[in-house]
């Protein structure tokens, strides 16, 4: 039995040889990330490849979808250079358009991301991953080499699900996500929602429209959750703030009801706002205000 009941259906839907190992791991702080030296032990532990870990992991990662219009459940794994997993799940929003949903990739880089992750070597989904979220992999740093493992088909690096690819660098562009440089928004602030909220917008990636956006979400207990917009060379599969925000408090188990402030922090010199879009999200999951800084 685990100890969090979250996990519970999840895995007895891994193969029970990992039980024994997976039970402490799958505690009410387990957010979906399994760090390099616990990846190591478990590979060494169990006899496995880290293609075939990935894949056994899967119905963990799934257990974190929330999908409130389609009940159609995503879970993707990352696997990152150093060595770390970043699980992910994909996210609908009652009451909003399609386009408002989070693919479980999406989920599972933008984790990745939020935790410093540098480039993203494999990733393991329950299915194979759309047009959409090819093109969001893309966008990544080396991107087109990354490792596609899904059940039951042969590994594959990205460049064959997407020949002839769009990337980055067809609008000129040599940033990529994932490796792109921080920019430096100033505002005098001693509001610790306000001050990660900068910070998420400074480590925003935002090449195409330069509107650098974070969001900063305060719970009842005082944990925050950062979200970063994270741009996309076809520009539709973009990731918007408030979705990567909402992807991470899922995935730690958080319930959207006890968010007591929103703050929306993004840069003036963008030719567009992402107010109304976070506004939209926000409102699906509760009903308190946004804050919303122009720097
Ligand atoms: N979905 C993913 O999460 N990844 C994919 O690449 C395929 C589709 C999700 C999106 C939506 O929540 C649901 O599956 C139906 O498309
Ligand atoms: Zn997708």
């Amino acid at each position: 039995m685990v100890n969090d009941m979250r996990f519970q259906p999840a895995l007895s839907q891994v193969d029970s040889l990992l039980h024994a190992s997976l039970i402490p791991l799958l505690d009410d702080n387990f957010e979906g990330f399994i760090e390099q030296r616990k990846v190591q032990q478990l590979l060494l532990t169990h006899h496995l490849t880290i293609d075939k870990l990935m894949l056994a992991l899967l119905p963990i990662a799934t257990s974190f979808s929330q999908p409130r219009i389609s009940g159609f459940e995503v879970g993707a794994i990352a696997l990152c250079d150093e060595g770390n997993l970043y699980m992910g799940a994909n996210l609908e929003l009652a009451q909003l358009p399609l386009n408002h949903s989070v693919h479980a990739e999406q989920s599972a880089i933008s984790h990745a991301w939020l935790r410093g992750a540098k480039k993203l070597v494999k990733i393991a989904i329950n299915y194979s991953p759309c047009g959409h979220c090819r093109q969001f992999i893309n966008e990544t740093f080396e991107g087109a080499e990354t490792l596609i493992i899904l059940p039951k088909r042969e590994i594959a690096p990205l460049k064959q699900y997407l020949p002839y690819g769009f990337s980055p660098k067809d609008l000129g562009k040599t940033e990529q996500l994932l490796n792109s440089k921080a920019v430096d928004l100033h505002y005098d602030s001693e509001d610790p929602l306000v001050i990660s909220a900068i910070d998420a917008a400074n480590n925003s990636y935002a090449p195409y429209s330069g509107n650098y956006a974070g969001v900063a979400l305060e719970m009842v207990d005082q944990r925050i959750f950062t979200g970063r917009v994270a741009e996309n060379a076809a520009y539709n599969p973009s990731l918007m703030p408030m979705h990567v925000a909402l992807s991470a408090l899922n995935r730690s188990g958080y319930d959207c009801g006890d968010i007591q402030r929103a703050v929306l922090v993004e840069s003036s010199d963008g030719k567009l706002s992402l107010a109304n879009n976070s506004l939209d999200a926000l409102h699906s999951v509760t009903e308190i205000e946004l804050e919303h800084l122009v720097l």
